[in-house]
């Protein structure tokens, strides 16, 4: 039995897409456990470019089974945009399953999303897409609808029904007016495409898991936008440590087998909130125009700074992580000296633990451990040995750090361009 949890162990963007869809190949299943269409994930196979945003990234092999699971929020008009999309590139779209448990993003979620970011004082800088509401709805209880209510027009037209008269007066405040019968004109149609792939999920991943097939739990987001982990309020509406894939899925703790957290050779976030290495001069332009660094859903500049191996160690921690990814070093090459924060100064005191507190943390000034750069493209290196000198210093530094084996050392966005160690 095998169950290998992937998780990102920043504020998102590490890379995760490309790995999941990667190390796809190896594994049976594959199951999306949380978040929605707030990701973005980029894949890039033999020169095609793919961006998901539901759909899990192991669909692009057609023999695996691969499913949206009951820890997701899915906006429906998204997935059915996502399976055609990828119809029109020639895929063929019949492995893909839904958990019938997972929560529905629902236009008034949108609007509400939308609505709150105006209003906030301090903005989070959320990407609009709902999520945050409808998580909300799904902890409410009342107002929630699930991919099982899909499955009937009338059960899908009562919770609409419903909802909309529970809340009229709310979703007139925030100028949401679409009517009932036009929302389930609409709905019923996309119900109509998704029906057929509603199902139990947890109760078919336990059974392949009994079977001997290997598991793979695809995370979203990163681990310092966790709800209960993150830099609160200035995070996404999930759980997105490695725990999570448990709830998500539907299997117990002690399935999971390994946790690979995906870690990005610097540090980029989008949105507001805390950020101690962040950088705002050319070095950050730099690692921002070399690494594509815009966001893949929202188009946002994404904000850059030095790798920060305090945030890393409560990452380790906080998902259990087994080993580790490090991504997007080629981007490195070109810079004369590297940073990495190794321990913060706060309140004249030095710490290398990352403060739970954010009105401690908001004060911690990072201190730099300076390592000499490199010039050389790595891009097509495939053997460890190959990397120049102090590439290799660079990424030993950060597993001697944080005592966990290297697994893959990634040096371009091709499925191909890797060292594995
Ligand atoms: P995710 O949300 O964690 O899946 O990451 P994103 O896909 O949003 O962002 C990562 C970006 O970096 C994508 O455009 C990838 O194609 C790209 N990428 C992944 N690994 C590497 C790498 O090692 N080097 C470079 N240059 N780009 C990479
Ligand atoms: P992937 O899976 C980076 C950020 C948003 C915002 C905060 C809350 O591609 O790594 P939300 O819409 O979730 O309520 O926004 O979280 N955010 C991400 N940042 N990568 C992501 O996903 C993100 N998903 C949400 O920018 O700051
Ligand atoms: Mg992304």
């Amino acid at each position: 039995m095998t169950s290998t949890v992937i998780v990102g162990t920043q504020f998102g963007d590490e890379g995760k897409g490309k790995f999941v869809d990667m190390l796809s190949k190896d594994y049976d299943v594959i199951v999306r456990f949380q978040g929605g269409n707030n990701a973005g994930h980029t894949i890039v196979v033999d020169g095609k470019t793919y961006k998901f945003h539901l759909i899990p990234s192991g669909i692009l092999y057609e023999d695996k089974s691969v499913i949206i699971g009951s820890g997701v929020v899915i906006d429906t008009k998204i997935l059915c945009e996502e399976i055609e999309s990828l119809e029109k590139k020639g895929h063929k779209i019949t492995n893909l399953k839904i958990a019938g448990n997972a929560h529905a993003i629902m236009p008034w979620h949108i609007a509400i999303d939308n609505h709150e970011e105006t209003k906030r004082k301090n903005k989070i800088g959320t990407t609009g897409r709902g999520i945050g509401p409808a998580y909300r709805s799904k902890a409410g209880r009342s107002d929630a609808i699930r991919m099982y209510d899909f499955l009937t027009e009338e059960r899908l037209s009562e919770r609409i029904y419903s909802i909309l008269d529970n809340n009229k007066d709310y979703f007139n405040i925030i100028g949401f007016e679409d009517n009932a019968d036009n929302i389930i004109k609409e709905y019923v149609k996309t119900a109509e495409k998704i029906r057929h792939l509603i199902f139990d999920g947890p109760e078919f991943i336990n059974s392949e898991l009994d079977k001997g097939r290997k598991v793979l739990l695809e995370g979203a987001q990163g681990t310092f936008l966790d709800i209960d982990h993150g830099t609160y309020p200035f995070v996404t509406s999930s759980n997105t440590v490695a725990s999570s894939a448990c709830a998500g899925s539907g299997i117990g703790p002690k399935r999971i087998t390994d946790v690979i957290g995906i870690m990005k050779a610097y540090t980029t976030r989008v949105g507001e909130g805390q950020f101690p290495t962040e950088l705002k001069d050319d070095t950050s332009k730099f690692l921002q125009e070399k690494g594509h660094e815009y966001g893949t859903t929202t188009g946002r500049p994404r904000r850059c700074g030095w790798l920060d191996l305090v945030m890393l160690k409560h990452s380790k921690n906080l998902n259990s992580l087994t080993e580790f990814i490090i991504t997007k070093i080629d981007v490195l090459s070109g810079l004369k000296t590297l940073k990495i924060c190794t321990e913060y100064m706060i309140y004249g005191n030095k710490t290398n633990i990352f403060p739970g507190d954010p009105y401690i943390s908001d004060n911690a000034e990072p201190i730099y451990h300076e390592f000499k750069g490199w010039d050389e493209d790595i891009t097509s290196i495939k053997r460890y040995d190959d990397l120049p000198e102090n590439a290799k210093i660079y990424v030993e530094f950060i597993s001697s750090y944080l005592n966990l084996p290297i697994k893959i050392v990634s040096v371009g966005p091709g499925r191909d361009q890797n060292i594995v160690l």
